[in-house]
């Protein structure tokens, strides 16, 4: 199954492209199951999704979130929890319930059983109807790193070196030394899983590894390859992702 493309002019119009397929994914389904991710892509998406729930286009009230991922061992409070980032992002401006919103718990006494619990929470709505993603520079999707297994489950991982580097560049973390080394994340089993699925990427710095993903053989060398024997997936790129990929 071949990778469907969307190129689009700037990362504006691959979050109005985005929010699109989710708000129409939402008004066929009320009660879906929508999977979501966090970093500074997926941030536009966001924002035109509370648009839409504000001048009524969309409801949130009967929808069910789940979450790629957490930093272990980070507090829900704390500013740069993905729990926190997804309220302040998404959750608090539009009409979801709180209760309906699953991020996996960095803090939990027992990680492990946390993981499970999240996977039959996921099994229990009834499977994730649309998963949206992005994109690590070395390929990643969620904290699955390269060498991350295409049947690998949702478990505590080690983050690599240029994935602790890239989330302390200041848009996130100040500093590298404040990046947790470890993290909870949805396995790719888990995502491959969705009935549907949406990647983002934006900017020059994403291209190489989308090349690898879209062209490159599936290999856990590049964690986002192993999307291509996925039956619906779809890539929205700005043109500087798009880079030097030859099928356009
Ligand atoms: P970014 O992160 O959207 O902040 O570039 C994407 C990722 O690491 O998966």
């Amino acid at each position: 199954m071949a990778v469907k493309l969307m190129v689009c002019k700037d990362k504006g119009e691959v979050a109005r492209k985005a929010a699109d397929i989710i708000a129409e994914q939402i008004k066929a389904k009320a009660d879906s199951v929508i999977g979501l991710a966090t970093g500074s892509t997926p941030e536009g998406t966001y924002a035109e999704l509370a648009k839409k729930n504000k001048v009524g286009g969309i409801s949130f009230k009967k929808v069910r979130t789940f979450n790629l991922d957490e930093y272990l061992g980070i507090d829900c409070e704390h500013d740069q929890s993905y729990r926190y980032f997804m309220n302040d992002r998404l959750f608090n401006h539009v009409d979801i319930r709180m209760w309906n919103t699953h991020v996996l718990n960095g803090m939990a006494a027992d990680p492990g059983l946390e993981c499970l619990a999240f996977e039959q929470k996921i099994l229990a709505e009834g499977g994730v109807d649309v998963w949206l993603l992005g994109i690590g520079n070395n390929g990643h999707i969620a904290f699955n790193e390269p060498g991350s297994a295409p049947n690998s489950r949702t478990r505590i991982v080690k983050l690599t070196e240029s994935t602790i580097k890239a989330n302390s560049d200041g848009r996130f973390f100040k500093n590298p030394l404040e990046v947790p080394h470890h993290a909870l994340s949805a396995g790719i089993g888990t995502i491959c899983e969705a009935r549907r699925i949406i990647l983002l990427a934006t900017g020059a710095n994403k291209a190489a590894a989308i090349k690898a993903a879209v062209e490159g053989p599936m290999t856990m060398d590049c964690p986002a390859s192993l999307l291509q024997n996925h039956a619906d997936v779809t890539f929205i790129l700005d043109e500087d992702a798009v880079g030097k990929l030859s099928r356009k």
